[in-house]
């Protein structure tokens, strides 16, 4: 079995979709859910779940090795970033070079950096008033948001889209491709880099 710790500081819808569509995989399974935030929704969702859940301070995470410890005490293979907000130290980068996956809700390097997440990225696309937006899942490096892109969807923003709408379709888009391309990716299956799911409109 290959395993996959993810990690999630908060409400971790992403983190329960991948772990119900490996529940019953041969393959791959989810080992454990780390979270940073104790109060984090997330917790919860690993509870009735019934997957092991950890939490550990952020100051504890970079600054110590108790989450490379608990890594390898966990014999992680991959570790999967599903809104996660901490930095990862180099430590841990480097040992699990290229399977640290992260997703962002925008088109990178469009609207990522440090303080870019969730709803601020869809507020910061419509009052761009960018045509498109979507989701990038790229291998992690040791600045926020950067690395290897290994795959993108985007889909259509219609001028009257507000960021609820946005984030309703970015989401739709996470949970349809995280695990499909998390699968493939572990597996050493080829897909499709770049996807797009409406048209978007020329002008
Ligand atoms: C997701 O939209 C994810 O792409 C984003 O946080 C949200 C977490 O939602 N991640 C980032 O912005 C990373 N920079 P969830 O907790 O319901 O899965």
């Amino acid at each position: 079995m290959i395993r996959l710790a993810i990690m999630a500081s908060g409400s971790g819808s992403n983190a329960e979709n991948i772990v119900k569509y490996f529940a019953h995989s041969t393959e791959i399974e989810v080992a454990a859910i780390i979270s940073n935030k104790a109060d984090a929704y997330v917790l919860e969702r690993a509870q009735y779940l019934h997957v092991p859940s950890y939490v550990m301070s952020r100051a504890d995470m970079v600054g110590t090795d108790k989450l490379l410890n608990l890594l390898r005490e966990l014999k992680t293979d991959w570790v999967i970033l599903a809104g996660f907000l901490v930095l990862l130290p180099e430590c841990i980068v480097n040992e699990y070079d290229g399977k640290i996956l992260n997703i962002h809700p925008s088109l990178l390097p469009k609207f990522g950096g440090k303080g870019m997440y969730g709803d601020k990225v869809h507020q910061a696309v419509v009052e761009a008033r960018e045509k498109e937006s979507g989701i990038t899942i790229h291998k992690i490096d040791a600045n926020y948001d950067e690395g290897t892109t290994v795959f993108q969807a985007k889909i259509r923003v219609e001028p009257l889209d507000n960021a609820e709408k946005v984030a309703q379709k970015v989401h739709a888009l996470e949970y349809k491709f995280y695990p499909q391309i998390i699968e493939n990716l572990v597996l050493g299956r080829d897909f499709e880099k770049v996807v797009t799911v409406e048209p978007i409109s020329k002008d």
